[in-house]
């Protein structure tokens, strides 16, 4: 029989425009599911999080080069989760081999890499299929009639994009349009206290003018947002364990003056967080991201069973967001984006309006 999903106090948001009800957070498999945790271990990590009200898994062809695909297919299969009752994500650009159309957005790769995920995954459809990447070699047109294609034949229900510029999203709307098709639903974009400009700033008018969804990413900066790196880096964390030039950079940016301004900014969110809220500063910086009104979902990162758990802490925060306390986070952070000029000719009272 089954395992029934119960969702608790999970709060469910509308994946923009669209129909479908993402949970405010989700976990996600990059670096951890299949790749550093394998076995049981995913089980449990996967288990704990559907038992807590998370029925949405973020994956992607490329992540531990398809053995996370397989990890959390495999898992899902064991532990007999309703099919139904799962949102289930995945992206396509990287590729896990390296001939010249194993990766990218051409119609090729993007109806091939569609296959060959469903396949890993066990699945006969994903929920939603991202572009991982924009591929500026391929025409749009080619881009959109392909996804357009692979959510016809019912492999996907949904696109969406992941870390596209404002123009190349609304490019792609723009094609849609053009051509009467089904235009990406969502971008999955990088979103935390430290990185801002692009999803509060440049994506704005998107948000007004299509409803565009968001299922966030790295909300906790790679765990730095959770204080683990304040006095070095633990042994046993992603800094330490995981290897190549993104992980380099970002030690020796712990070591840099901005790094190191931004530990003090997280010192000091740690202390407010503690006295005003009652909270630890990773619940603080994933409540902070889940209260965003553009925020669809929060794809949680977690290396432990206990992390999730933990990281879901942020729900009791969200309530204790009030536009005050709000005001007072600003100006610890210090890195509001400035919002587009009206050129002073119009009020902005209430914010900006639809387009
Ligand atoms: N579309 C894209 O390009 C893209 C890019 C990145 C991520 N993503 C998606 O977003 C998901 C989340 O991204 P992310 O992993 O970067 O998120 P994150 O929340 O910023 O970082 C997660 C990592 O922080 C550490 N951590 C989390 N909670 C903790 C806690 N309570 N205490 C101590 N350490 C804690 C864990 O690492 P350790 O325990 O190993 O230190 C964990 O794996 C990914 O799995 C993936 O699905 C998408």
């Amino acid at each position: 029989m089954a395992l029934e999903f119960k969702a608790g106090n999970m709060p469910f948001r509308r994946l923009g425009s669209s129909g479908l009800r993402v949970p405010l957070f989700s976990l996600g498999g990059w670096l951890t599911l299949g790749g550093s945790v394998k076995g049981d271990p995913v089980k449990e990590i996967i288990k704990t999080a559907f038992d807590n009200g998370i029925n949405m898994f973020d994956t992607a062809e490329a992540y531990a080069k398809g053995q996370s695909e397989v990890e959390i297919g495999r898992v899902i299969k064991e532990l007999g989760f309703r099919r139904s009752d799962l949102i289930v994500t995945t992206k396509l650009f990287w590729g896990v081999r390296d001939g010249p159309n194993d990766g990218g957005l051409s119609r090729k790769h993007i109806i091939e890499g569609t296959k060959e995920s469903l396949e890993r995954l066990q699945l006969d459809y994903v929920d939603v299929i991202f572009a991982h990447r924009p591929d500026p070699t391929i025409p749009m047109e080619e881009v959109v009639r392909a996804f357009n294609f692979v959510i016809e034949k019912g492999w996907a229900f949904y696109w969406a994009t992941s870390e596209w510029s404002a123009y190349e999203i609304a490019e792609a709307h723009h094609v849609s349009t053009k051509l009467g098709l089904i235009a990406p639903i969502a971008e999955q974009c990088k979103h935390h206290m430290f990185h801002r400009e692009r999803p509060e700033k440049e994506y704005e008018p998107l948000y007004r003018k299509y409803n565009l969804g968001t299922t966030v990413f790295s909300a906790l900066a790679q765990g730095i947002l959770t204080g683990k790196y304040n006095n070095g880096v633990p042994p046993d964390s992603r800094l330490a364990i995981e290897k190549g030039p993104l992980f380099e950079g970002l030690k020796k940016w712990l070591d840099s003056d901005e790094g190191k301004d931004q530990i003090n900014k997280i010192k000091q969110l740690s202390e407010f967080a503690e006295k005003e809220l009652n909270a630890s500063v990773s619940s603080l910086a994933l409540a902070w991201i889940a209260v965003n009104p553009n925020t669809s979902t929060v794809i949680l990162g977690a290396s432990k069973p206990e992390q999730v758990v933990e990281n879901l802490k942020a729900l009791e925060v969200i309530p204790k967001l009030t536009p005050e306390v709000l005001e007072k986070i600003e100006v610890i952070l210090g890195n509001k984006p400035a919002p587009d000029p009206t050129y002073g000719r119009f009020p902005l009272q209430g914010g900006l309006p639809k387009l």
